[in-house]
């Protein structure tokens, strides 16, 4: 099988590494891939939201499947296109991506499909926005309704920032708060079957104990020794199963990868947000966790043809990503900064500990930094106390001027905080 992946951080990294691992995979291309990305797969350069283009790639390169990892590429119709063309894809149409493009639609669908999730309010207007503010009181939960990369979010007891922040966007979804730990729950879907994934959970503030800005994510860990082992059977029959059967009663079936974002709080489960691609860097532990061969399960979804995949197989062992940022992101980060110390973590006698990369890109002999998170490094342990010392081991060789990292990352469900 010829497979194409699209897109060039973290994320693509892992899936590009466990594609790569998979027998079934006899050609692996990624476009535009960094720095990392071309140990394993050989790289294209292409438009990412380029519909015609990737296509154009995909027809070329032969591809028996295209795999699409970001969301903008979605929301911008780049899986239409290659579906258009004849070519499998795993991802969803433009339509069902809004799913993840508008909070607005997202809520729509919950509230028609009797999934959980916060009350909110949709607003356009000034006074909308200090009705809806005034009705939930603090904390206050403002949300630009469009794509902003793990940004666009803002929790806060202080009325003034919040009103800002809601002043600032088109259209704003406030909400009430969830309290409680969050869970990132993936699914794998055709439209009509879900298959769930092993839960993880993402660190979304840049700083220990949870402290500064919400980024993309600054590391994850898998299994969840704190949750209920009924979760995922909870999370399928209350919230997966009949979005994607909403979606498809809608006339937009979603096929790809279903994201819920979870908040457990004392009054049940409840949905955070949804996402219509892999997280990132969730994927980076729960792929190391897979142990059935990837491109199969992702080539049913594409194909409609899950109802025939055979039951998922898992490793006991428990995984731990730290992610290694530019200075000053994610505000502005920095990039062009070199990086060493990755031949150093390859050639030690580890094989459980590995980098994936985010944003770098290669200039000359050396690895630069490219983007706000760079490094995403990765390691299995038998248990999460091991998996994070081997990650912290390895995080530890990597020398990246003015970076920074989470020293928490795992820290408590390990039993160490
Ligand atoms: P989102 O982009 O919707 O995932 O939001 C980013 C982060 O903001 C989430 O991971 C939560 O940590 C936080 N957040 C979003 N919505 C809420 C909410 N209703 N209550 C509490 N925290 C929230
Ligand atoms: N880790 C959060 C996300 O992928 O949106």
């Amino acid at each position: 099988m010829k497979v194409l992946v699209i897109g060039g951080g973290a994320r693509e990294h892992a899936l590009c590494r466990s594609l790569s691992l998979d027998p079934a995979v006899s050609a692996l291309y990624c476009a535009p891939g960094n720095a990392g990305i071309a140990d394993v797969a050989t790289l294209r350069p292409v438009d990412a939201l380029d519909g015609d283009a990737v296509a154009a790639l995909a027809t070329e390169l032969v591809a028996d499947l295209v795999v699409v990892g970001p969301e903008a590429p979605l929301v911008a119709g780049v899986a239409d296109a290659v579906r258009a063309a004849g070519i499998p894809v795993f991802g969803p149409s433009a339509e069902a991506a809004q799913l993840e493009g508008s909070k607005a639609f997202a809520k729509d669908v919950m509230a028609a499909a009797g999934v959980p999730t916060a009350r909110s309010y949709v607003c356009t207007t000034p006074e909308e926005v200090d009705a809806a503010l005034d009705a939930f009181g603090a904390p206050y939960v403002v949300k630009d309704d469009g794509l902003a990369a793990g940004k666009g979010v803002v929790v806060t007891d202080d009325l003034a920032a919040a009103r800002a922040h809601a002043l600032g966007c088109d259209r704003v979804v406030i909400e009430e708060y969830l309290d409680g730990p969050e869970v990132s729950l993936f699914a794998i879907t055709d439209g009509v079957t879900v298959v769930p994934l092993q839960p993880a959970q993402d660190f979304k503030r840049a700083l220990d104990g949870d402290q500064g800005p919400n980024t993309g994510g600054m590391g994850a860990y898998s299994p969840l020794p704190w949750a209920d082992p009924k979760l995922v059977d909870e999370v399928m029959e209350l919230v997966l199963q009949p979005t994607v059967d909403e979606l498809r009663r809608r006339g937009t079936p979603f096929s790809g990868l279903l994201y819920a974002g979870l908040a457990i709080t004392g009054r049940g489960t409840r949905v955070i947000e949804f996402n219509a691609r892999f997280g990132d860097p969730e994927t980076q532990v729960v792929l190391a966790r897979l142990r059935t061969p990837l491109a199969g399960v992702l080539l049913n979804a594409a194909n409609g043809t899950l109802d025939a995949q055979p039951p998922l197989v898992w490793r006991d062992d428990a995984a731990v990503t730290v992610v290694i940022a530019s200075h000053n992101y994610p505000e502005t980060p920095r990039t062009g900064d070199r990086i060493e110390g990755l031949i150093e973590v390859a050639a030690e006698d580890e094989p459980d500990a590995y980098v994936l990369h985010a944003g770098t890109r290669r200039e000359g002999d050396a690895v630069v930094s490219a983007g706000g998170r760079v490094l995403s490094v990765t390691a299995t342990g038998s248990d999460l106390a091991q998996a994070r010392e081997k990650a912290y081991t390895a995080v530890a060789r990597i020398r990246l001027d003015g970076s920074q990292h989470r020293t928490d990352i795992a820290a408590k469900a390990a039993g160490l905080g």
